[in-house]
């Protein structure tokens, strides 16, 4: 990795996957790799000493929360933990005021939000970088702790095949996409109809595949998707926001779930990811999630180090 590359993720925003080159993805995944060695030998790296970062949550969560909680404590640094129900936006102070003032405080936002636009919008503003901690159309920070769990369990990325079943049009379907092609791994989704991804992203994500050479399939036929993949990774029907569909979407997603009959037409050593919280009996089997090929917590453990990494070469001097 050049200079030249570390001194662009100096002070940048991380708002979605495809804003970065392939290249920079794989060194902010050594990056982590390496800090997760240092921490489980208690090698102290405190990068962030004295810098703190501003989370805003607009939604629940327990593990961005905590993962980034943590994450800046053990960088030497300090989160804060702010609940939209209780900071001014939620009275309808802007985003634009809210990052002028936050960036005056802090070293750099995370916001997990609705729409995609109001984290450009608080990136447009702030002078501090921005990090999205997930909104209804990317999840960034979890596909980067993905990537990690697969390097871990598989060696590699590149020449894989990772498969999605499920929600296509949600935000982790369209960050899977794109991690997976800057990545060149082959990605196949299948979803029912009325639920496939966004078109922009999955046009994007095709023309990023030609540059490592990844392929993208976009179909209604689970089994045609799953075929001889290296990973397979599901998530919940209905996303934060959608509850009210989630009749609806108990029913259009019926044929969808990742069980062990789905699974064995699979390599055999396939992986499952899920980003978790996940709903046993819907999305996925107990048999699958809580069973041999599964590596959901490593997966969970590695939003932590994930994002340490990215934090410390997006705030770090
Ligand atoms: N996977 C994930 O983002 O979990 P939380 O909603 O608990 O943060
Ligand atoms: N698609 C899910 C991911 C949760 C981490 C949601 O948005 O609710």
């Amino acid at each position: 990795m050049s200079e030249a590359t570390k001194l662009q993720l100096k002070q940048k925003d991380f708002l979605q996957l495809d804003d970065f080159s392939s290249e920079e993805i794989k060194y902010m995944l050594e990056t982590a790799l390496e800090m997760k060695t240092q921490q489980k030998q208690g090698i102290p790296h405190p990068h962030l000493s004295g810098k703190v970062l501003g989370m805003i949550f607009e939604k629940s969560s327990t593990r961005t929360r905590v993962s980034f909680e943590v994450g800046m404590l053990q960088l030497g640094g300090h989160a804060l933990f702010l609940s939209s129900r209780d900071i001014q936006i939620g009275r309808g102070e802007s985003l634009s005021d809210t990052a002028k003032v936050l960036s005056r405080y802090v070293d750099g936002i995370m916001i997990r939000t609705f729409s995609h636009d109001s984290v450009e919008e608080l990136a447009k503003h702030a002078t501090v970088p921005v990090i999205n901690g997930l909104t209804d159309l990317q999840h960034p920070t979890q596909v980067m702790a993905d990537l990690l769990t697969i390097i871990e369990h598989k060696g590699k990325l590149a020449g894989l095949k990772m498969c999605y079943i499920g929600d296509g049009n949600n935000n982790m379907a369209h960050s899977l996409m794109e991690g997976a092609v800057k990545a060149g791994m082959d990605i196949s989704i299948a979803s029912p109809a009325g639920y496939l991804p966004n078109g922009k992203i999955t046009e994007r994500a095709i023309e990023a595949g030609k540059q490592t050479g990844a392929s993208v399939m976009i179909t209604n036929d689970s089994v045609k998707a799953i075929k001889d993949a290296d990973v397979v990774v599901t998530d919940v029907w209905t996303s934060m926001g959608q509850e009210e569909e989630s009749a609806k979407r108990l029913n259009d997603f019926a044929g969808y779930q990742v069980n062990e009959e789905l699974c064995a037409h699979a390599k055999e050593d396939y992986i499952f990811l899920h980003c978790l919280p996940a709903h046993r009996g819907e999305e996925v089997t107990a048999e699958v999630i809580d069973g041999p090929h599964s590596v959901v917590f490593d997966e969970a453990e590695n939003r932590l180090h994930a994002q340490k990494a990215i934090l410390k070469l997006l705030l770090a001097k």
